[in-house]
């Protein structure tokens, strides 16, 4: 069957048997804007979404009673697992003590030194989403080397921040990224772009002297996984160092690479490094580090009189439920034990897509970055950002998304990517393993 036809298949099942999800959808339609409570979930496959009735571990029901496992788990906001008991416990203690006061807790000294041990920088502060940490931590980055630039790297996220919404155009230029919304000025005003793995390009952008810092994720996992290649953060922090430009290293993904993200992992030294998703198991929660160095010069920055108007705020950041959401997250689920046992998970993931590109002789390749694994379509491994781009096939990554939700799996929207949390087992993984060896057998069989 072509995979038209295939998908025409599977569309036809998930609306027989999601009626419940589809009325909710068209009763929201009329409430919502577009039928969704977020923009961006009109993009799941299906035509509608799954309505969620509820969620524990690696596991959530819908309204209809489909019980899916979730490798999805909210793009990383909840890689603890839904509703870890832990977590659950001290949030439920907190929240009839207080939930939000201007006022610093214990759990905010806890945390910041916990921080400290996992990532290696001295100082933190607190936000509410890692954008709002991306954006204070460039304004800062601005404020305190004066110069108006930040350099990102083709196909980057970092979620919601203007700043970032730029690519390589044609001509090396840099461009808009295509579908960015009411840009408040031409990308170029305030950006460099670079290929992630080209050195030399780096150095050249630098060498303007206009970069107050280089906006890092350690390996980018946005567009698929792509890897650093041996040297590159050697090369990375040498050319920042030189170029007096601040490095800061954006772990909200890369925290899947170990207790300390792939800082810790690989001892990277940033000088500032940015956080959240799941650091409060999903509560709203994002943090952001200094160097002693730069923490010293950020002070002196924001001047005390002006420090509540200056540009970095929220009024609920560092609030008492999300600071003891934290606590207990990195205490008792993001633990060091659990990351061992999620990276085994992820690499037995990783193989049983391996054994399934092998034996259907399929043109892809898996690729996996410590609990998160991704498998592209395409046999050869992306080196930067715009192969990676190059390399997606939007028709064939919604017919693999609809096929696994037909089957009670769920996978990281708009890429093939599958999140391993401390709930995750080996039989959820092994499940998707047997979802895709048939959905590869029909495939290859409609070719
Ligand atoms: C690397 C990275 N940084 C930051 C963000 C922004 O996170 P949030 O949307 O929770 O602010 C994202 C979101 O996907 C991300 O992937």
């Amino acid at each position: 069957m072509p995979l038209q036809d295939l998908m025409t298949r599977e569309l036809e099942r998930f609306r027989a048997e999601h009626p419940r999800s589809e009325a909710l959808a068209e009763q929201a339609r009329r409430s919502l804007l577009g039928g969704v409570p977020m923009h961006w979930m009109v993009r799941w496959p299906g035509g509608f979404p799954v309505f969620a009735a509820e969620a524990e571990g690696a596991r959530f029901r819908d309204v209809d009673g489909h019980e899916y496992v979730d490798f999805c788990l909210g793009d990383t906001g909840a890689m603890t697992g839904h509703a870890p008991p832990a977590a659950i416990r001290a949030l439920a203690e907190q929240a009839p003590r207080g939930i939000t006061l201007m006022l610093p807790s214990e759990d905010a000294l806890w945390v910041g030194e916990e921080m400290g041990r996992r990532f290696g920088l001295p100082y933190w502060q607190f936000a509410l989403t890692a954008t709002d940490a991306n954006r204070f931590a460039l304004r800062i980055a601005r404020a305190i080397t004066g110069r108006p630039k930040v350099l990102v790297f083709d196909w980057c996220y970092h979620g919601t921040v203007d700043e970032t919404f730029a690519t390589l155009g044609p001509g090396g230029e840099v461009a808009l990224r295509a579908g960015s919304v009411g840009p408040p000025v031409e990308p170029s005003a305030t950006t460099r772009v670079v290929e992630f793995n080209d050195v030399e390009a780096l150095e050249r952008e630098l060498a303007h002297g206009d970069v107050a810092c280089v906006l890092a994720e350690p390996a980018l996992t946005n567009i698929g996984i792509v890897l650093p290649e041996p040297g590159y953060h050697d090369a990375l922090r040498a050319a920042t160092r030189a170029a007096g430009t601040l490095l800061i290293i954006d772990e909200t993904h890369t925290i899947c690479a170990g207790p300390g993200g792939y800082t810790g992992a690989k001892g990277l030294e940033p000088d500032m490094l940015t956080i959240g998703k799941p650091l409060a198991a999903g509560v709203p929660a994002a943090a952001y580090g200094f160097s002693e160095e730069v923490a010293g010069r950020a002070t002196a920055a924001i001047p005390r009189e002006t420090a509540d108007i200056g540009g970095i705020g929220g009024t609920l950041a560092a609030n008492v439920l999300s600071l003891a959401g934290m606590r207990a997250t990195l205490s008792e689920v993001l633990t060091d034990a659990a990351f061992a046992r999620m990276i085994e998970l992820g690499e037995r993931f990783e193989a049983g897509v391996r054994h399934v590109i092998g034996e259907h002789g399929l043109d892809w390749h898996v690729t996996r970055l410590g609990c998160r694994v991704e498998y592209l379509f395409h046999g050869e491994r992306a080196r930067t950002g715009a192969q990676a781009a190059a390399a997606g096939d939007a028709a064939l990554d919604r017919f693999i998304h609809l096929y696994a939700l037909n089957r009670g799996i769920l996978l990281t929207p708009f890429h093939n990517m599958a999140l391993m949390s401390p709930a995750t087992g080996a039989a959820d993984v092994d499940r998707h393993t047997e979802m895709l060896d048939a959905a590869a057998r029909e495939l290859t069989a409609a070719a």
